[in-house]
């Protein structure tokens, strides 16, 4: 493997936050301890990994692979998988990004949590797979989701979001795919519910975490992301490395590097516990 991969599992560079690295390193899966994180050297599929640019710094990079493998999840997956007892992945069946995104759009989807990780991402590769994204973040992370991609940004605190988004929503004439919550808190829910309800219709409820039983509009398939999938390989194998080179793709939200060392892991495990908006903790190792 090249000195300038981009590891999937953080091994070799830092972590993007231990509570991911937790449950995101490969051994969740595969139990084998060379899958997991916390050292040196950690074994990759090669199906998920992809040469890092030489101006793009490691800590950058490292922000990418999971997160990436949580959106293509959340985005192209075709039939509705296992994820966990009981509750299905989501098969939203959208295309892959594409180094040449086709215009103009013709799907509208909206990522409630468009500043964290993995709302950021999918945010950019569904702007690159030529779908329209409207995000919902606070008001201080709206310059990240623009950045990111997004058409258009709301304030996730604004007493009246689900009347605007879904009046601008419908405004567009585009055909509503439905809701990507990266963030999948009963509050989200509720709105996302309400937002869902009041566009009617086909359409999809994509969660990072189980998805709601109750009040799920007739119509909405709901299903929660499972980040181990074998569906982002295409994604690695023929967008990520040239993307980061012309810069469609972007290392977001950019990283916090707290320390060097593995000293480093307690400090950013109280950082990530107290608050983090609009940026990756990384630990270099
Ligand atoms: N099922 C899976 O396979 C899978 C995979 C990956 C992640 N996850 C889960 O997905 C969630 C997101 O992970 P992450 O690493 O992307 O998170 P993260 O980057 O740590 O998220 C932090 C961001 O969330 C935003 N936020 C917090 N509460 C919000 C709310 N109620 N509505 C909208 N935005 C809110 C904050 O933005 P503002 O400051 O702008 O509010 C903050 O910037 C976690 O719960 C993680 O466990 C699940």
């Amino acid at each position: 493997m090249s000195s300038r991969t981009i590891l999937q599992f953080e091994g070799k560079i830092g972590f993007p936050d231990l509570q991911s690295l937790r449950r995101h390193s490969t051994a969740l899966t595969t139990s084998r301890p060379s899958d997991g994180a916390f050292a040196l050297y950690t074994a990759v599929q090669a199906n998920k990994a992809a040469l890092l640019p030489s101006h793009v710094p490691y800590t950058s990079g490292v922000v990418v692979p999971f997160a990436l493998e949580a959106a293509v999840c959340a985005l192209s997956v075709r039939e509705p998988g296992p994820c966990m007892p009981g509750v299905l992945t989501p098969a939203l069946a959208l295309p892959y990004p594409s180094l040449h995104p086709s215009s103009p759009p013709t799907k509208i989807l909206i990522v409630n949590g468009a500043a964290s990780s993995v709302g950021s991402t999918t945010t950019q590769i569904a702007a690159a797979a030529g779908i329209t994204v409207f995000a919902i973040s606070s008001a201080r992370n709206f310059e990240l989701a623009k950045q990111s991609g997004a058409s258009q940004v709301f304030d996730r605190h604004d007493p009246s979001l689900v009347e605007t988004i879904v009046s601008v929503v419908r405004a567009t004439g585009l055909e509503f795919v439905g809701v990507f919550d990266a963030i999948s808190t009963p509050e989200n829910y509720a709105q996302d519910l309400e937002i869902l309800r009041a566009l009617g219709g086909e359409s999809h409820l994509a969660c990072t975490h189980p998805p709601p039983t109750e009040g799920v509009p007739v119509g909405v398939k709901t299903g929660m992301i499972f980040a181990v999938n074998d569906v982002v390989a295409p994604v690695f194998r023929d967008f990520v490395t040239p993307a980061l080179e012309s810069g469609l793709l972007k290392c977001l939200p950019a990283p916090t590097v707290v320390g060097k060392g593995l000293e480093f892991i307690n400090e950013a495990l109280k950082r990530s516990k107290a608050e983090v908006s609009g940026t990756k903790l990384v630990v270099e190792v």
